[in-house]
């Protein structure tokens, strides 16, 4: 049960940080939805995974509402959810299609399914959007209406005029259509010509309107953007220790004064190849080879995360902040190694498209995150690149993170060492790094490891 509790407008005048506006806290995962082989067990297992790490419900992206394939896997999905306790909503992508009325038969045969997410202060079917399209608050209006049902609706409208610079005005606009809003771009730094860190400047921002307007705030939570799809579609958006970096930094709002903890977190994504920030399955039925040539499942899987996502998901839940993220209990912790495995001036002269843009903001480092378990002392992390010890780094109980630079050509591993200097756990590299781009592309997306 989901309720919201407009505390803050009862209790006007009391310091914001007291008190938080929400009572439970629910993380979803953005799955695109493409072909799922109904002969599989695929949609079976991209539930009961996405269960297991604790996430409460995918947000289908649904792009092609009418087309059979859509179809059959939001059916696959519904069908296996049902029996796995997992929950579903829609996100209607409105970058590939804007005409609010294809979507209304697909949402009217699902939205009373018992799979269906709910939330708000009356527990509403939960609706999202990626992107505004060209709608309008009055043909929203009217699809609402059309629905037969309430809505709780939190679309991702951050490219409406004034979204990030004018939340008051957005408001005035768009209050009576939307119960919350939901950021896309602050997931990472934008493109840009040199190293950035991630921040939740403009998150905060925008909750100073979501707080103003009684509304809620869905935060995004990713790992990069690699997209290599044309010579105007090639692009790097940090990256590097931007997924941890900012498990930290949203674990922060509602501790720190004037801040205020969102009341739900979508992490990009649990399957887009092609964008490079999945966390899940890359069933390749689904994807074009464009895509799978540097995102798949096999060369590419980016599963080494998942652990330390659900100890952030377990966090935010309690509202602990990083220091007090835990691995499962009885381990002594979980991690995971990231690298690319092409330096930053390899000349990729063997692209067509070239190097990505923003390409200058990427490091030359193997990255690592590590949640140590409570009471657990002496730890460190040892970095090796290319035969060569970089760092030895201490770890403490908790969220540990960093980006050793150095990086060097050859195999990379990441270990975890006891006081002792025995090894606890390694992630190896399974894709060594190259001088130059050997396959063609100039991959900017990792190799993720999990410390085993
Ligand atoms: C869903 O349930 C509501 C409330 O019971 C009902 O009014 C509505 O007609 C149903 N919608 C559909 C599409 O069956
Ligand atoms: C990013 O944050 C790290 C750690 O706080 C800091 O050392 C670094 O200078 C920052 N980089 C930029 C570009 O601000
Ligand atoms: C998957 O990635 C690996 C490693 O880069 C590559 O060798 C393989 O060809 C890719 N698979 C597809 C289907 O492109
Ligand atoms: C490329 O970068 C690596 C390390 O980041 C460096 O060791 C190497 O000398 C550079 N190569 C060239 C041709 O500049």
């Amino acid at each position: 049960m989901h309720f919201y509790k407009h505390i803050l407008s009862v209790l006007a005048g009391l310091a914001l940080a007291n008190f938080s506006t929400i009572e439970a806290k629910d993380v979803f995962c953005h799955y695109m939805v493409g072909t799922v082989d109904s002969s599989t067990n695929h949609a079976q297992l991209d539930i009961q995974q996405a269960a297991a790490m604790g996430f409460s419900a995918f947000a289908l992206n649904v792009g092609a509402p009418t087309a059979s394939w859509c179809q059959s896997t939001v059916e696959q999905l519904f069908n296996y959810a049902n029996s796995n306790n997992f929950k579903l909503f829609f996100s209607l992508d409105l970058g590939q299609d804007s005409t609010l009325t294809d979507f209304t038969s697909l949402i009217q045969q699902y939205i009373n399914n018992s799979a269906y997410y709910k939330a708000g202060p009356n527990n509403d079917p939960f609706l999202s959007t990626y992107s505004a399209g060209s709608t309008s608050p009055s043909e929203w209006a009217s699809f609402k209406s059309s629905l037969g049902t309430n809505v709780y609706f939190v679309p991702d409208f951050d490219q409406v005029n004034g979204y990030y610079t004018d939340i008051n005005g957005f408001f005035s606009t768009w209050g009576s259509t939307v119960d919350g809003v939901y950021s896309w771009e602050t997931a990472w730094p934008v493109a840009q010509s040199s190293p950035a860190n991630v921040s939740t400047d403009a998150d905060q921002y925008v909750q100073a309107g979501t707080q103003a307007s009684k509304k809620s705030y869905m935060i995004p939570l990713s790992s990069l953007q690699y997209k290599h799809l044309g010579s105007g579609t090639n692009y790097y958006r940090v990256g590097e220790v931007n997924l941890p970096q900012r498990m930290t930094e949203i674990l922060e709002l509602g501790k720190t004064s004037g801040t205020v903890a969102p009341d739900f977190v979508e992490v990009i994504t649990w399957n887009d190849a092609g964008e490079s920030h999945y966390i899940g399955n890359l069933w390749a039925e689904g994807i074009p080879a464009n895509e799978l040539a540097y995102a798949n499942q096999t060369g590419w899987p980016h599963s080494g995360w998942q652990p330390v996502i659900t100890s952030f998901i377990d966090a935010y839940k309690n509202g602990d902040d990083a220091s007090s993220m835990a691995p499962p209990s009885g381990s002594t912790a979980v991690g995971a190694m990231w690298y690319r495995t092409i330096w930053m001036n390899a000349t990729c002269a063997s692209d067509p498209y070239g190097k990505p843009t923003g390409w200058q903001a990427a490091k030359d480092a193997v990255n690592f995150a590590v949640v140590v378990a409570t009471g657990q002392t002496g730890l460190s992390i040892r970095v090796t690149s290319g035969g060569n010890v970089l760092q030895t780094i201490p770890v403490s109980p908790g969220l540990n993170y960093g980006s050793v630079p150095g990086m060097q050509l050859g195999s990379q591993k990441v270990e975890l060492i006891s006081s002792s200097g025995s090894v606890v756990l390694t992630a190896n590299s399974a894709i060594d790094v190259t001088a130059d781009t050997t396959t063609g592309i100039c991959n900017f997306n990792y190799q993720v490891a999990g410390l085993q």
